[in-house]
């Protein structure tokens, strides 16, 4: 893949994904500036930082003129898109915008049918409307870039400096031993896309001059197998000698018992009800494969995780041990030990979220 230095810019580029994409850049020598407002957090060493603000009349009035050969926006709320294609559109060699697999309005089995477009001016950042703002932002990007626009539709992105962390509890509570509770049905389907591979993938088909339309998502598995190859993989990193001891209880149970799915205060992270969410975990991965897509091992991206998120994770999902505990004894039909339960969550070197954590 051709290296040549370009003038990339990340729209966004101070959290996560947007981050990766603009590290990545600078590490294979591309000249990189990073524009948001700096609120999220910091850009990598090496971009220019121009401060911008899309919310604001005027905001990225900073940007306009400027020419690039590849840029990627994160874009949620289509009102901050339109001022930005004004700006840099013409001046664009490759634009790529990240969307989402929410972008489909049919979650329960994979098909192309999408959301109504919300509106170009819409400024609702409400979680009710992401696929159709999502939507309605691959519209405006087409209309505007034409086959200069690539489209990407990720769906749940993992690894480190995931502020939404679905994924981290697992391993975390895997690592502390004991009885764990594993939500059914086993054969539930579940896929990702690790972080480092996507920010890879996009950077290596705006190199290529990829354009067009694809999921952003990894192979499916069963979350059986999803749980067996996140123990294969800590025992191979030494941190655990043996599979976990997994309690599966069954989906009825969890629905009974109200427990919060996907992402969020006391919640199981990664899992949805089944039928209803398993369109969003099994999206074809072959045809972005096939466009350059490398996808690592679950082991990789496990030991990705843990040695740079174990030690100080910010987990936006899992269950407390209180919680847990509690569940289990009511699938058992047994009394909880809270003195015990209390004793774990204090001693507990990660906490689950705050009731204010936002979902995912
Ligand atoms: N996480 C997942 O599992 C998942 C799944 C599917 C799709 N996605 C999509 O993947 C992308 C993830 O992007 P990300 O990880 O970089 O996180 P993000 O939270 O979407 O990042 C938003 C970026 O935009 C900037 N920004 C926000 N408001 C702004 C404003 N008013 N003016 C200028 N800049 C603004 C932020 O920087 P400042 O706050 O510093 O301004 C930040 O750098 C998103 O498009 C998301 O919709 C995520």
């Amino acid at each position: 893949m051709s290296t040549q230095p370009k003038r990339v810019l990340v729209l966004g580029g101070t959290v996560y994904l947007s981050h990766k994409i603009a590290a990545l850049a600078l590490e294979r020598g591309h000249r990189v500036t990073v524009a948001s407002r700096g609120a999220s957090g910091e850009p990598p060493e090496g971009a220019e930082f121009v401060a911008i603000d899309r919310s604001v009349e005027g905001g990225v009035d900073a940007l306009r003129g400027r020419e690039f050969d590849a840029v990627f926006d994160v874009a949620r709320i289509p009102a901050h898109v339109g001022p930005v294609l004004d700006a840099l559109a013409d001046g664009a060699g490759h634009w790529s915008f990240i969307s989402s697999i929410s972008a489909y309005a049919e979650h329960a089995t994979v098909t192309d049918e999408l959301y109504e477009p919300a509106p170009d001016d819409s400024t609702d950042p409400s979680v009710e409307v992401y696929g159709a703002s999502k939507v309605a932002i691959e519209n405006m990007v087409r209309d505007r870039l034409g086959d200069r626009a690539l489209v990407t539709r990720p769906g749940l992105i993992v690894g480190a400096g995931d502020p939404v962390d679905r994924l981290g509890y697992w391993p975390l509570r895997f690592s502390e031993g004991g009885e764990i509770l594993a939500p059914g049905p086993r054969e539930r389907p579940v896929q990702w896309i690790d972080v480092e591979d996507y920010a890879t993938w996009l950077l290596d088909a705006a190199d290529a001059g990829l354009t067009g339309t694809f999921d952003a998502i990894g192979d499916h598995i069963g979350m059986e197998a999803f749980f067996d190859g996140i123990a294969d993989a800590l025992i191979e990193q030494g941190v655990l000698k043996e599979r976990p001891d997994l309690t599966w209880v069954s989906q009825e149970f969890i629905l009974e018992q109200e427990v919060t799915a996907w992402a969020g205060h006391e919640s199981l992270g990664f899992w949805a009800p089944s039928p209803d969410y398993d369109g969003h975990g099994s999206r074809p991965s072959a045809p972005a494969v096939a466009a350059g897509l490398r996808l690592s091992t679950l082991a990789t991206t496990i030991e990705r995780w843990w040695n740079t998120n174990s030690a100080a994770p910010t987990l936006r999902a899992g269950l407390s041990r209180r919680r847990e505990g509690e569940l289990l004894a009511a699938w058992h039909g047994t009394e909880a030990d809270a003195e015990a339960l209390e004793r774990y969550d204090r001693e507990r070197s990660f906490k689950v979220p705050p009731p204010t954590a936002p979902p995912g």
